[in-house]
Order: C-alpha cells, then sequence, then structure tokens
C-alpha cells in the first residue's frame, strides 16, 4: 500500500516508491532510504511529499510532521504504565559482560582523574596508562559492541568531567570501528578524545558551571580550552600529532562556525570530526545545571538535524549505523501497544530491531518477557513511540543488572 508523507517524516528504512518530481529531476536516486545522505539529496530537490511502499522496507505509521528528521519524537506525557510492579526483567546483558565493561570504565575513569591531577602538579600524563586503557576499550568494543556503550549513560561517577572524557573516547571508538580504522588509528583517536578537555582545568569552575547564559567574556575564555588542552600536552613524550588534532579540533564544525579556529569541511581531520560528534552527543545525553539530559533516541534525532551545518553525513551515518535510531536500552512502546526495550539492532534495518517485551497490551507487567525481532515479527508489530524507563515503571539500571 502507497502511504503519502511529507519529507520531514521520511526515515531511514523506508521504501520511496514516487515523490512529487520527476525522477529525472534527481539524479542517482534510489528508492530504498538507507542513509541520511539520501533524505539531505531529496530535500536538496526540493521534494516535500512522497509516496512509501509500505509492504517494501520498513514502514513505520509517521505522526503527523514536525521536525527535519527521520526519527520519531516522543509524546510528551504519555502517563506512567499501571500495573507494572511484578515480573522480573532479565538483563539486557550478560551479567559478565557487564562486569568486565563497569571495571573498565572505572579504570579509564581513574586514568583521566590521573591525567588531570599530574596536570595540576605540572607533571607529565601517563600516556602508556591511557594507551593501555584504550586498548582494552577496543577490544571490548570489538566483542560487545553494545555494553561501554549503554552503561556510558548509568554514570555512577560524581564528577562529571571525567566520566565525559571516557564516554567521549567510547563514542569516538565506536565510529572509529565503524570506519575499519587499524588499531593503531584507534589507539591515537580514543587516547586524544580521553584526553580532549584537560585544558578546561585553566578555565574558571564558575564560568564551567554557570547556569544561564555566558556573556561574551566568557565565552571568549571558554573557547581556549582546546588551545589550553594543546599547550598542556604539547610537551609530553609520545604524544601523537593525531591526537592533539583530536583535542585541538572537537569544536570545529564544518561550516567554520566552530572554534577555536574555525576551520571549514576538510580543514578538520577526519579525528577531530569525529571526536566532534562524540563530544556532542554525550554533552546532550547528560544531565548539565544549564540543561536537561536527552534520551539517546532523542538526542540522535537532534544531531541529525544538526548535521548539515556542524558535521560530516558520512560520519553521522556510521554512528547512527551503530548505535542504532533506537538505541539498545530504549524503552519502546509497540503498534500492539505492548511496551518493551531495545536488546539489539540490525544494522541494515535500524527501525526493526530486537525487542525485550515486559508490559502487555493491558499494561501488565508479563511474567516472563518475551524477546521479539521486529524484522521477522509475524504480527508486523513497529515502533510507535519512545518513552523513559521510569514511565514504564522501571529503570536502566534495573535493565542492566537483573537476572
Ligand atoms: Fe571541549
Amino acid at each position: 500500500m502507497l502511504k503519502k508523507i511529507h519529507i520531514n517524516d521520511l526515515q531511514i528504512g523506508m521504501y520511496v516508491e514516487k515523490v512529487d518530481r520527476s525522477w529525472i529531476e534527481i539524479p542517482f536516486f534510489k528508492k530504498h532510504i538507507r542513509s541520511l545522505q539520501q533524505v539531505e539529496k531529496l530535500r536538496e530537490y526540493h521534494v516535500e511529499v512522497l509516496y512509501v511502499d509500505t509492504e517494501k522496507g520498513d514502514w513505520v505509521e509517521s505522526a503527523p510532521s514536525s521536525g527535519q528528521c527521520p526519527v520519531r519524537e516522543a509524546k510528551t506525557e504519555p502517563g506512567p504504565v499501571e500495573g507494572t510492579k511484578t515480573g522480573e526483567i532479565p538483563s539486557i546483558f550478560d551479567a559478565e559482560e557487564i562486569r568486565v565493561a563497569r571495571a573498565l570504565q572505572q579504570q579509564a575513569v581513574e586514568c583521566v582523574q590521573g591525567v588531570y591531577r599530574n596536570i595540576a602538579e605540572e607533571e607529565s600524563p601517563d600516556l602508556e596508562a591511557a594507551e593501555e586503557v584504550v586498548g582494552r576499550m577496543i577490544h571490548h568494543i570489538t566483542h560487545h559492541p553494545n555494553v561501554l556503550f549503554t552503561l556510558s549513560k548509568l554514570q555512577d561517577f560524581d564528577e562529571y568531567t571525567f566520566m565525559h572524557c571516557v564516554n567521549v573516547s567510547t563514542f569516538s571508538l565506536i565510529i572509529g570501528k565503524a570506519l575499519h580504522y587499524t588499531q593503531n588509528e584507534l589507539k591515537k583517536l580514543g587516547v586524544g578524545a580521553l584526553f580532549h578537555d584537560v585544558g578546561k582545568t585553566r578555565v574558571d569552575k564558575k564560568i564551567l558551571n554557570k547556569p544561564g547564559k555566558l556573556d561574551a567574556g566568557e565565552l571568549m575564555v571558554i573557547r581556549k580550552h582546546p588551545i589550553f588542552s594543546v599547550e598542556l600536552l604539547r610537551e609530553v613524550p609520545g604524544m601523537r600529532m593525531e591526537s592533539m588534532r583530536v583535542v585541538l579540533e572537537h569544536h570545529e564544525r564544518i561550516s567554520g562556525g566552530g572554534y577555536p579556529r574555525g576551520l571549514k569541511g576538510k580543514e578538520i581531520s577526519p579525528f577531530g570530526q569525529i571526536a566532534a560528534i562524540a563530544d556532542v552527543y554525550d554533552a546532550m545525553t547528560t544531565d548539565r545545571v544549564y540543561q536537561k539530559k536527552l534520551l539517546p533516541y532523542a538526542a540522535v534525532s537532534r544531531i541529525y538535524r544538526m548535521t548539515k551545518e556542524n558535521f560530516d553525513p558520512g560520519l553521522v551515518e556510521r554512528f547512527i549505523a551503530r548505535i542504532g535510531v533506537y538505541p539498545v536500552g530504549t524503552v519502546v512502546v509497540l503498534s500492539s501497544g505492548e511496551i518493551g526495550v531495545v536488546t539489539e539492532i540490525h544494522r541494515d534495518h535500524l527501525l526493526s530491531p530486537i525487542v525485550l517485551i515486559f508490559v502487555d497490551p493491558a499494561g501488565n507487567r508479563i511474567e516472563t518477557p518475551d524477546r521479539i525481532d521486529l524484522l521477522h515479527d509475524h504480527h508486523n508489530r513497529k515502533i510507535e513511540q519512545v518513552i523513559h524507563p521510569e514511565e514504564a515503571g522501571i529503570s536502566l539500571e534495573v535493565l542492566v543488572n537483573s537476572t
């Protein structure tokens, strides 16, 4: 069946049968939407109305067009689910995987703390220790691609700065893996990301944690932190140029609107561009004094909307293809009314992940949660909405830790 949709509701995975322009006017167009570039291309050619074949590709019932992104927005106040007090939900990960990942995260945070301590005491940071941690992170991401990513949002650590550095390193490595970087390249990328914000130690904490808008003077100081970082790390023996570019360029933007140098496009190194996406994603999904955190899927959506002016679309696409439109741990309401948590994604079918159903259509907690693969679901269930885990009467901690 053909469904008429607006370009703002076009999502990766959909199959476009026809559009409101002649195909001849849109060169190299492919009907199956598999990338953000394809969506952007259609926008470039001023396509507004599309007809999507619901029997081909991944069709998701679209809400009326409201944004400029291929990801569905959550309803703002779905209200708590009733009858969700009983029933055990199994962990979405293996207990041993979680134990190893938590220990690794702890080691990485301590490593960053050590770097900051060294800087404060005017000692040279322990580059070897950082390389060792990054090597372990690469190994873990290679074998358990979703665990460190999901745990990154269960922050048990008081100090945001250290966890942020570890998370930016984790997300950068996820993108680097997607680009098939060598172990050596990944190490340079991961170490640079781990050290990327050390220059903030030279910025007054009152400015860093100011809840309101920064004035021009404060903004000027904060925009110098990549340069401060480079000054602090320049003399570290063994520090690679590629890692330094992560440090210097993680706030540059492809349109030239970033800082400290206002570089454009390819003037920014690939490592710098990767770290920029990782940095923004972590900032968006973390509670700060000046902002409320977004759910991972909403951050993915916002980053997509920001891509044209800020990031390389190919890199954003690799990131989304790895973490998913609905990242692991996302709590979703299905077209059947059931509620579940995403436990795995299909990289070629991002809108149809594997979901563990724990609330039935009547709103009751299911005694034995049921794992279903939306890609091969006989009932053709689709994701209708994303909700906060609390709205389903659970927490992400429970989903990751319970047995
Ligand atoms: Fe920064």
